[in-house]
């Protein structure tokens, strides 16, 4: 836990004042001890360097104090020796520990961050006197400390990091080669996330396993395979300290592209290489974006679907019928790292989201600094409510070859996601080991 004790002392680096973060608690499925899976909030994760449920830490100049009850008398029987107060305090390199009815009168004046379950968040305000959100006054200045620190991981995050990309990878060829048998995207989707179970990890959001992956984030995986379909897998995992990965590849159910599959691929695929091309320390984000969608414009004009200047096309939005969502965002802790705390962390201070369509749901802009962690994910996609509104009909109805368009209906969805670390050179593709060509893919899956 050396590290995670120098994340403490960087931090009181940053503010002069005590902080409480609170761990949260498993939230239950219908009576108390039938509860969902118990994950720690990741500002707790990341400054206890432990997952322990209803604890809570005040920090206070680089000084630790945990606040967690003993395992209760009637637990062991349910669920064995459990660490005691004292000895998860020994493991965290706390100062201090105490109960966690304590924690109130030592509360006092600390600012804090709000966690995501409801009952926790009840506790922080009661302990505290006051609302913990919006941020505000010393929160909001925790907040950008927090940032601050994590953007840029460091060497315990980054090995924690490598082992989950190295078994989201290995997940990832599994399904590609188990496709073939498989008759139900439920059972490539258990042959990926079998691989995270064996390594005790668990996914780090829901997987998604569809032949419908113009449905961004479809996290049901119901759809029989057929042959002639594109699946889109977006699965990766975390490891039990937390940090995640995230990687889609999309391929074809009968290990083979059509020739308009192919066409659409290589159209994503060059666009997701300039991109990573461009990944280096002081590189704005916003710019990789924007190269993105020149490169979907370029490729979507040589296929005849889009008419007009690539450049022009993009200052119109015209790629975002086709890529409406960002090119990807920060990961850590989190899938979307620090989207809690809203765009703080995406966003350079006094930056704001733009409400064009085609950067609307740009996740992150900033310059890159070395050891930021990032996605890379253009994606085409022909999404109904997109392609059949009226507006957007009328708006783009001169800059679009529909019935060009219509020869590529066996292409619902295609994504290419790679998680990219930024190096002092330049970039390192995590995910490197995961093969992106067509004729890579189809290799694979004979094999
Ligand atoms: N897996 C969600 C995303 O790629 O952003
Ligand atoms: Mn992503
Ligand atoms: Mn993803």
């Amino acid at each position: 836990m050396i590290l995670a004790s120098s994340r403490r002392s960087n931090l009181s680096q940053h503010i002069d004042f005590p902080v409480v973060l609170w761990s949260g608690q498993p939230s239950p499925r219908n009576f108390p001890a039938n509860v969902y899976p118990f994950r720690a909030n990741s500002h707790f994760l990341y400054f206890a360097g432990l997952s322990i449920p209803r604890a809570a830490i005040r920090l206070d100049r680089g000084k630790l104090e945990l606040f967690v009850d003993d395992p209760a008398p009637g637990s062991v029987l349910w669920h064995g020796p459990e660490p005691t107060a004292a000895q998860w305090a020994e493991q965290m390199g706390a100062d201090a520990y105490y109960p966690l009815a304590a924690l109130a009168e030592r509360a006092e004046d600390a600012a804090t961050l709000p966690v995501q379950d409801w009952a926790t968040r009840q506790q922080q305000m009661q302990c505290l006197g006051r609302s913990v959100s919006p941020l505000e006054g010393q929160d909001l200045e925790l907040a950008k400390a927090v940032v601050e620190l994590r953007l840029c991981h460091d060497e315990l995050a980054l090995s924690e990091i490598r082992q989950v990309v190295s078994v989201s990878v290995e997940a990832h060829l599994t399904g590609m080669k188990g496709t073939a048998k498989a008759s139900t995207e439920a059972q490539v989707r258990s042959l990926i996330e079998s691989v995270f179970i064996a390594h005790e990890m668990t996914p780090a959001y829901s997987s998604i396993v569809t032949v419908h992956g113009e449905i961004l984030h479809h996290d049901r995986s119901a759809h029989p395979l057929t042959p002639g379909d594109l699946l889109l897998v977006d699965a990766g995992a975390e490891t039990l300290g937390g940090w995640a990965s995230d990687i889609t590849r999309t391929w074809p159910v009968n290990g083979q592209f059509s020739p308009t599959q192919r066409a659409i691929y290589e159209v994503v695929l060059a666009a997701h290489d300039r991109c990573i091309a461009q990944v280096k320390p002081g590189q704005e984000y916003e710019e990789i974006h924007l190269e993105g969608a020149l490169a979907m414009a370029e490729g979507l004009v040589d296929l005849g679907i889009l008419i007009g200047n690539p450049e022009t096309l993009v200052e119109q939005d015209a790629h975002a019928l086709f890529f409406p969502h960002g090119i990807g965002h920060l990961l850590g802790l989190d899938v979307h790292d620090m989207e809690d705390l809203g765009d703080l962390a995406g966003y350079t201070q006094g930056r704001k989201r733009s409400d064009r369509f085609g950067l609307q749901f740009l996740r992150l802009n900033r310059p890159l600094q070395p050891g930021m962690v990032i996605t890379i994910e253009p994606g085409f996609y022909q999404v109904p409510a997109i392609l059949d509104n009226p507006q957007f009909r009328h708006q783009y109805d001169k800059l679009v070859q529909w019935e060009k368009l219509a020869q590529f209906k066996d292409v619902r969805g295609i994504r290419i996601e790679d998680d990219v670390l930024v190096t002092d050179q330049g970039a390192e593709i995590l995910t490197a080991q995961l093969p992106t060509t067509p004729d890579q893919i189809e290799q694979v899956m004979i094999n």
